[in-house]
């Protein structure tokens, strides 16, 4: 939680450019090995950037503002439940500032701590939390997602200058 106030309050990559690459993709998301949020991604069919698996390559930098969807990793306790990998991400302060809207993936055995790291970032970088997934997510979730962002983005642009 600390390393988190300290990105967002400081205040700071295309599809899959690799480390160091910049990224016009409107949707931006970590998923580890296990790969479950990028089968998600992969299945919304639309331009995704991921955030290097690896946490000492170079992050990746956003050009455009976009839509974190990130994994928990926290546990029950919920303590370090976001990935350094994303920690990472968001201390640079262009990428930051260009965060419209964070979309969690995560399990519900876990309980409370349900896919809390999307809810920490939206809640401290004042964000708005727009859905959760579990796993890889389900059909429903795929089709709920494609046009929740459909809709997302064009208020974005009746709202924002
Ligand atoms: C060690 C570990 C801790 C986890 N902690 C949580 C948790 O606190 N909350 C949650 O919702 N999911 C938790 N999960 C589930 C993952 O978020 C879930 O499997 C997710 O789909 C992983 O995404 P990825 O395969 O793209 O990395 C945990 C998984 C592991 C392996």
């Amino acid at each position: 939680m600390t390393a988190l106030l300290a990105a967002c309050g400081a205040i700071g990559q295309g599809a899959g450019g690799g480390p160091g690459s910049t990224t016009a993709a409107s949707l931006i998301y970590f998923s580890s090995a296990s790969g479950n949020t990028h089968r998600f991604i992969a299945k919304l069919g639309v331009e995704a950037a991921r955030i290097p698996v690896f946490s000492r390559d170079e992050t990746i930098y956003a050009r455009r503002p976009y839509v974190l969807v990130i994994p928990t990793y926290g546990g029950e306790d919920g303590r370090n439940s976001i990935p350094p990998q994303v920690l990472k991400f968001l201390k640079h302060e262009g990428n930051r500032n260009l965060l419209r809207g964070v979309i969690g993936s995560g399990n519900t055995n876990f309980g409370t701590t349900y896919c809390l790291a999307a809810k920490k970032i939206a809640a401290k970088c004042q964000v708005p939390h727009l859905y959760s997934f579990e796993l890889m997510g389900t059909s429903d979730d795929v089709d709920r997602v494609k046009q929740g962002l459909e809709d997302f983005w064009k208020r974005q642009s009746q709202t924002r200058p």
